[in-house]
C-alpha cells in the first residue's frame, strides 16, 4: 500500500497523463538548454536533461539502477540504450506504468527494463541491489525525503551513486506574492513543498552518502516554464477537456506568477554510498 499522499500523487498522473504525453511531452520532466539563449526544440531539451543524470551515473553494462519515479519509461529506456544497463522503474501510477512496460515491449527491451508498482518511500529490494539510483524529477512529490534518500542508500550498493533531478528552491522565500506563488505551484503539482537547494546537501548527508557535485541548474532549465505556457494556450481545448476551464485559468496565472519568482529553480546533484571499508 503507499502512503496516502503518494496514493494522490499516483491518482493526479493516471488523470493527466494522456494529456501531458499528448500536449507537452513523453518525458515528464523540465527541459535542460545548454546554451538558454538558443531555445532549440522542448524534445530536444528534455532528452538533454536525461542526458545530464546519464552523464552523472555513469552506468556500465549490466549494472542494474532504481529509476525512482519512472513516468511513461521514457528516461529508464533511453539511459538502457545509451549505458547497455538494466533498469527498474518504481511508480505509483498504474496507467504510467502500464505505458512505461507497454513501451519496453514495443521497443524489444522488456529483458532489461521493467517497471514495478511501488513506493519510493518503502521500496520492496533488498539491500545493496542496485548498482545506481535516480530520481528524475520525482523527489518534489515526496511527502518525506529523508525516508526516500534513505531507501535510496540501502539498496545501493557500497560505491554506487545517486543522481537527482529535482525542482527547488535556490533562496527563502520572503516576500508574500512569491510564497504563496510557491504554494499554489505545490497545489497544483501535488507537491507537499520544494527542497531548498542548499538543505540538499546535509539531507543526502544524513541519509548515510556522499556528496560528489551538487549544480544550481536554473538558467538551463528556465525555458521550460515558458514551454509549459505555451502548451497551455496552444492546446486550450484539450486542457479544458480533462481539466476544466477553470482549473486551466488557475494553472497558466500559477505558471505566470512563478516565472517571476527568481528563488524558483531546479537542482542536479550527484552522491555516493560510501565504499565498505576492508
Ligand atoms: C514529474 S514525473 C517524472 C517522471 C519521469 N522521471 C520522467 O522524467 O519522465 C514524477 C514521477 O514520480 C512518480 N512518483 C511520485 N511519487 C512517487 C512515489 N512516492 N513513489 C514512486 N513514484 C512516485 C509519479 O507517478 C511520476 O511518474
Amino acid at each position: 500500500m503507499p502512503h496516502p499522499f503518494s496514493g494522490r500523487v499516483g491518482e493526479l498522473y493516471d488523470r493527466l497523463t494522456d494529456l501531458i504525453r499528448d500536449t507537452y511531452d513523453d518525458n515528464f520532466h523540465y527541459g535542460y538548454w545548454p546554451d538558454p539563449a538558443d531555445r532549440g526544440s522542448l524534445a530536444q531539451a528534455t532528452e538533454q536533461m536525461t542526458d545530464q543524470l546519464i552523464a552523472r551515473l555513469d552506468a556500465r553494462p549490466g549494472d542494474t539502477v532504481l529509476d525512482v519515479g519512472g513516468g511513461t519509461g521514457q528516461p529508464a529506456l533511453r539511459l538502457a540504450r545509451r549505458t547497455g544497463a538494466d533498469v527498474v522503474g518504481v511508480n505509483v501510477s498504474r496507467h504510467q506504468l502500464d505505458i512505461a512496460n507497454a513501451k519496453a515491449r514495443a521497443e524489444g527491451l522488456h529483458e532489461k527494463v521493467r517497471f514495478d508498482f511501488a513506493d519510493a518511500m518503502d521500496l520492496p529490494y533488498p539491500d545493496a541491489s542496485f548498482d545506481g539510483v535516480w530520481a528524475l524529477e520525482s523527489m518534489l512529490h515526496m511527502p518525506d525525503r529523508p525516508r526516500v534518500l534513505r531507501e535510496a542508500a540501502r539498496v545501493l550498493r557500497p560505491g554506487g551513486r545517486l543522481v537527482i533531478a529535482d525542482i527547488a528552491l535556490r533562496a527563502a522565500v520572503e516576500d508574500e506574492a512569491s510564497r504563496i506563488a510557491v504554494e499554489r505551484f505545490c497545489a497544483i503539482v501535488s507537491a507537499r513543498s520544494l527542497e531548498r537547494i542548499d538543505t540538499y546537501p546535509r539531507a543526502v548527508v544524513e541519509a548515510g552518502l556522499e556528496l560528489l557535485e551538487i549544480t544550481d541548474v536554473s538558467a538551463h532549465t528556465f525555458p521550460t516554464l515558458l514551454e509549459m505556457l505555451d502548451c497551455y494556450r496552444s492546446a486550450h481545448a484539450a486542457h479544458v477537456a480533462v481539466i476544466g476551464e477553470e482549473a486551466l485559468a488557475e494553472r497558466v496565472e500559477t505558471f505566470e506568477s512563478i516565472v517571476a519568482v527568481p528563488q524558483f529553480g531546479y537542482v542536479l546533484l550527484t552522491a555516493r554510498k560510501p565504499s565498505a571499508t576492508p
